[in-house]
């Protein structure tokens, strides 16, 4: 176990070493067991989280609202738009002031190219840890929720295949950062990790080479495929998700067009027969229902996606004490 992680950011798992993401993982079970218990566990007490949103949230608001409360501090929610950054606050002058008021700044901004750049130019100027709620490249504390939920329903890692699949959706082209992601950690576990996509839809180049990398070092596997289908076969853990096929070209209508060729990559019944009989579906959430998943399969008993969506709280208050106490 890990103990030295006060004042750290949590901007990508990838800049954790797996022996702190284990400590991570130790401590969110043991928080998640004392609030099922009922047992007070107010290790951040009078202590104050400032959660900047630059995009809408239902899970990553509440569990960090909760989250907070729970540990006996308090978390304020800003909306971007209520602030003065559009009038010339910069992102050292949000990290400066913002870190001065509170005990940790968390952080949401998903724009294309400005996301990461932001939350690190906070991260810079701050005093406290700053916490990336999900930008364009990253959304770590989405993907330790999906490590937990992974160990919790499938027991040690190593070895288990997990299809981190691309599927259509029509609401909106989402960010990438949960595929990105899930390659960066699950490759550190040991998994067999399969990245299953079509050709428009690539991931950021310089995340798949660290993926490879990871998967050498921990002796997993790393494999890309274009078959929605294939990507199924014989897997434990299946995550076809929609994102954007921004490298292919940064128009979001665009986007939207070319993902048009492909709503047929919908996770379906059939699909889930391709996967091993006990693989779980996984899902950050929201969800496109019926269009990149049938409900039948999201809401049947292969599918972890409320085990999932509620380890995010544990997961959020396990790094919270760790880097805020
Ligand atoms: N999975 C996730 O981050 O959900 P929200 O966008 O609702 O926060």
């Amino acid at each position: 176990m890990q103990t030295n992680m006060r004042g750290r950011d949590m901007i990508t798992t990838q800049e954790w070493t797996k022996d702190e993401i284990d400590t991570i993982m130790d401590v969110a079970m043991d928080l998640k067991r004392k609030r099922a218990m009922g047992v007070p566990h107010a290790y951040l007490r009078d202590k104050v989280l400032s959660m900047l949103f630059f995009f809408t949230s239902t899970r990553t608001r509440n569990s960090f609202e909760a989250g907070m409360a729970q540990l006996g501090g308090h978390a304020q929610f800003i909306d971007h738009q209520t602030t003065q950054i559009s009038h010339g606050d910069t992102g050292k002058e949000i990290g400066e002031i913002l870190g001065r008021y509170n005990d940790g700044i968390a952080i949401r901004q998903c724009d294309w190219g400005v996301g990461n750049d932001y939350i690190r130019s906070v991260a810079d100027a701050s005093r406290v840890p700053v916490l990336n709620m999900q930008c364009d490249h990253f959304h770590p504390f989405q993907i330790l929720a999906d490590l937990m939920t992974i160990i919790e329903k499938k027991g040690d890692p190593r070895g288990k295949t997990i299809n981190v699949s691309y599927a259509y959706a029509k609401s909106y082209q989402k960010p990438m950062s949960v595929p990105i992601s899930l390659i960066l950690l699950m490759s550190r576990y040991g998994m067999n990790v399969r990245l299953t996509r079509p050709p428009e839809f690539k991931l950021m180049p310089q995340y798949v080479e660290q993926a490879k990398e990871n998967a050498r070092k921990a002796g997993g596997s790393f494999e890309i495929f274009d078959d929605f289908d294939k990507g199924m076969e014989g897997a434990d853990v299946i995550y076809p998700k929609a994102w954007g096929c921004t490298l292919t070209t940064p128009d979001l209508e665009e986007s939207a067009k070319i993902s048009q060729q492909y709503t047929n990559w919908i996770m379906d019944d059939e699909r889930l027969a391709m996967a091993k009989r006990d693989a779980i579906y996984m899902h950050c959430l929201p969800a496109d229902r019926n269009i990149e998943v049938t409900d039948s399969v999201i809401d049947g008993p292969n599918s972890v996606v409320y085990d999932e969506a509620e380890n995010r709280l544990h997961v959020q208050k396990a790094v919270m004490a760790l880097t805020m106490s």
